[in-house]
């Protein structure tokens, strides 16, 4: 039947769900953890790898306009998000949001497209991961097999007693002056491999998810480390750089010029279109403040505290990364950037001898905690899926001893790992981007509708002027989803039409609310 894949969970039913004890996480959580879980999970592969890239084959210096632009559409989805925790502070983010408001086909679909943001992206991460642990090992002489050091596929040459991805290393060529011919011939002459499977993001992600297992308690007490290790490696490089560059304005001015690098007449090759692919690109460092809403449940006063997790999160990494691209521009040339350590590669420029170092001990283990963020928030959606029946039982499976939702930990875990060993970062990232903002506009339009239909329920936090801030966080989503590349519009289309066949193979026929049976069933 059309009409009840419609069906709306009532805000009530939504919270006396969550109060049943059986499935009770625990409220351990207050404000500062809240903030720091969000940076834990916003700052990560985006601003450690991907600004290079976006730089390099998008933007040019003016990535650091892409950052503005990305930085508004979360801004703007931030706000709604904040409305949405505070009204309906339950594990589940934007699929629980999505039920009270738009219906449950909504909810399955924003559900479905979550998984693409928190399981994927933690894929991505592992692989942003990887690139800096092999450099960091490599500095010290330890040589990983370059076979099990990248995706599938992966050309990777022997440079100056270094393994180095090939699509690095033409560049830097090219940069010196070689020829197209002489460029192959000396790389005809280095060594060889081509990569069958990353086993350093497999071994990262198989690490977290049992991190995860044995409790969130423990995990926000990593998380809180790990985020001021992070920070302060992005605040050192900040301090190097800028410090380098006002001793040094010609390297600064010759590299940031021009600042807008002219468009090579393909859409999102620099130029205006460059900067809009940029932001869509680097959207992803973006990502994870709406992880703060997933753990809503572990909250100890989730009214008050998830609008301050969410804004503050972002707000300090907006800046935070605003500073680095432009400094980071600054030191080098754009077309230098696209390799899997950017960052270290930058502070390099500034010839500290431990700068590299630092930044590389920093983004391996600060990437960590973005992982961690990032699984812990999908195994909260599938557990929220599960108690309303849209998947399995054993998916909400809460161990005994732990409180932790194991069985979807574990299995989440084993997919998160296959992926990030087998699929290249940029198809990952760009797939995770898009299904972000789709589920922004949602999001968004979720807000306006709810304004309608229940304008009285209590909002201890309003986003402010509504509809202006949700239709800006829409069209802003919107234009970035429309600068990715139809690949990933492809891959997007088949992720949501296969989760189509599960919800109507599955899902609407065991939803709890469909079969008018609110409480989860007893011995779940
Ligand atoms: N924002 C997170 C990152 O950049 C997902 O890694």
């Amino acid at each position: 039947m059309a009409s009840n894949i419609f069906r709306t969970k009532p805000l009530a039913q939504i919270l006396s769900d969550a109060s049943d004890s059986e499935h009770a996480l625990k409220r351990v959580l207050g404000p500062v953890n809240l903030i720091t879980l969000g940076i834990g999970a916003i700052i990560g592969t985006g601003i450690f790898v991907l600004t290079g890239a976006a730089a390099a084959q998008n933007a040019g210096p003016a990535v650091v306009l892409s950052f503005v632009l990305a930085g508004i559409a979360s801004a703007f989805a931030g706000l709604c998000y904040a409305e949405f925790a505070s009204m309906i502070p339950i594990a589940g983010s934007a699929y629980t949001y999505g039920y009270a408001t738009l219906g449950e086909f909504f909810a399955w679909v924003i559900g479905w497209d979550l998984i693409l943001e928190y399981a994927f992206g933690a894929a991505t991460v592992a692989v942003g991961w990887s690139g800096y642990v092999n450099s960091f090992l490599q500095d010290r002489g330890i040589v990983i097999p370059p076979l099990l050091t990248a995706s599938p596929g992966t050309k990777l040459v022997l440079f100056h007693g270094r393994w180095e991805p090939l699509a690095s290393i033409t560049p830097m060529l090219a940069r010196q002056g070689l020829t197209p011919e002489q460029i192959a011939s000396s790389v005809a002459a280095m060594p060889q491999a081509t990569a069958i499977f990353n086993l350093i993001s497999f071994l990262a992600i198989c690490a977290v998810s049992v991190i995860l297992v044995i409790g969130i308690k423990e995990s926000a007490g990593f998380n809180t480390a790990i985020v001021i290790v992070k920070v302060g490696v992005l605040l050192v490089f900040i301090g190097l750089a800028a410090r380098y560059l006002l001793a040094n304005p010609q390297v600064a001015t010759a590299n940031w010029h021009p600042f807008i690098p002219p468009n090579t007449g393909e859409y999102g090759k620099y130029g205006v279109s460059g900067i809009a692919t940029g932001a869509a690109v680097i959207f992803f460092a973006y990502i994870g403040f709406d992880a703060v809403s997933t753990a809503a449940q572990e909250a100890r006063n989730p009214r008050r505290d998830m609008p301050i997790g969410i804004l503050g999160s972002l707000a300090i990494c907006t800046v935070l990364y605003i500073l680095v691209s432009g400094l980071l521009t600054g030191l080098l040339p754009y077309s230098a950037l696209n390799v899997p350590d950017p960052v270290a590669r930058g502070v390099d420029a500034t010839g500290v001898r431990w700068g590299s170092a630092m930044v590389k001990l920093g983004a391996v283990m600060g990437l960590s905690s973005t992982m961690l963020v990032m699984l812990l928030g999908q195994s909260r959606i599938f557990f929220s899926m599960s108690r309303d029946g849209l998947l399995p039982e054993w998916a909400s499976k809460v161990h005994k001893r732990f409180r932790t939702p194991y069985v979807s930990t574990i299995l989440v875990g084993i997919l998160v790992a296959t992926f990030a060993a087998l699929v290249p970062i940029h198809v990952l990232g760009h797939l995770v981007s898009i299904g972000t903002l789709l589920a922004f506009v949602i999001v968004c339009a979720g807000i306006i509708v709810l304004r309608k239909k229940n304008p009285d329920a209590p909002r201890p936090f309003r986003t402010p002027w509504v509809p202006a801030v949700p239709l800006g966080g829409i069209v802003v989503s919107l234009y970035m989803m429309y600068s990715l590349s139809l690949d990933t519009w492809m891959r997007l289309i088949i992720w949501l039409v296969i989760g189509m066949v599960i919800y109507f193979g599955y899902s609407r026929r065991h939803s709890r609310l469909g079969l008018g049976n609110s409480a989860p069933a007893k011995g779940d």
